[in-house]
């Protein structure tokens, strides 16, 4: 099954918003994302064992869209929304529609070329996959920031002083993770308290080495800042992350019992 096929089952699915209690359960049985891409063997049992070694207070989720709702709910009321990969808006929107919820007054950013990936990411990903053919619509609540995020996040953070809330990683790369993330420490707008979701962590062919797993693993920890894992939706590779003070939770191999060590 392509992307496109599934992008297409995801919007027929986000459609039925509202009966999302009841559709997402019968997701996870029909839905055949990643695990129909399953050829890498290592892969998936690297995804399996990193799924085990979650601690017991990791939320478990069935669907892409109820990690997403309930992640926005942990995230603290002040501070920027920010989402890095906009494509479509699917996700988009449907972060925006949470954030209203948790926030009235909440606003989400989303950061995008709209031209698609800018490199190879992994077989059948190739640069330009994701592509649009007109900026998508978006709901009120939502402001778009146009452009290569190594051209606009600089810029855009010279004029929003607030520090991240809430951080939407739906960029697939490497090069476009680590970039953002670690522009955001630097400009120190990721503090003890912010929560990143990662849309592509794991359970994908070559997860453990590259990607958005990859990113994270390498910036973190930093002297001050760890992370621990909230919740997982194990069926499509998304999981969340609440960023804490690294010098109050030091546990096995300098992380947290939280973070589960895959290699
Ligand atoms: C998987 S798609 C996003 C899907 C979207 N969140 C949804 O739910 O439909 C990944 C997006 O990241 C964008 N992207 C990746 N790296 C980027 C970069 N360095 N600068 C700007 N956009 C980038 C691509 O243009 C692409 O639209």
């Amino acid at each position: 099954m392509d992307v496109r096929a599934n992008q297409v089952i995801d919007r027929v699915w986000s459609t039925l918003n509202p009966f999302a209690p009841i559709r997402d359960p019968l997701l996870a049985l029909f839905h055949p994302y990643h695990y129909g891409q399953g050829e890498n063997i290592e892969s998936r049992v690297r995804a399996t064992e990193f799924v085990g070694r979650l601690p017991r207070t990791v939320e478990r989720f069935a669907s892409p869209y109820l990690i997403r709702h309930w992640t926005v709910g942990q995230a603290l009321p002040s501070g920027l929304y920010l989402e890095f990969g906009v494509a479509g808006g699917l996700s988009t929107n449907q972060i925006a529609r949470s954030i209203l919820q948790r926030v009235p007054e909440g606003r989400l950013y989303g950061f995008d070329t709209f031209e698609g990936l800018p490199e190879h990411w992994r077989t059948g990903v190739e640069a330009g996959e994701y592509a649009q053919t007109e900026i998508p619509r978006v709901e009120p609540n939502v402001t778009l920031v146009e452009g290569r995020f190594e051209k606009t996040l600089v810029p855009f953070l010279a004029g929003h002083d607030r520090a991240a809330a809430f951080v939407h990683i739906d960029c697939d790369l490497y090069s476009s993770t680590r970039f953002v993330l670690s522009t955001l420490l630097e400009e120190g707008r990721l503090r003890a308290g912010s929560i990143i979701l990662f849309d592509e962590l794991f359970n994908y062919p070559g997860w453990h080495r590259n990607g958005e797993y990859r990113a994270l693993e390498e910036l973190f920890p930093t002297p001050t800042l760890t992370y621990e894992f909230i919740a997982v939706a194990p069926f499509f590779g998304r999981a969340s992350v609440r960023l804490v003070d690294a010098r109050s939770s030091v546990g096995e191999n300098g992380r947290p019992s939280t973070v589960p060590t895959v290699r």
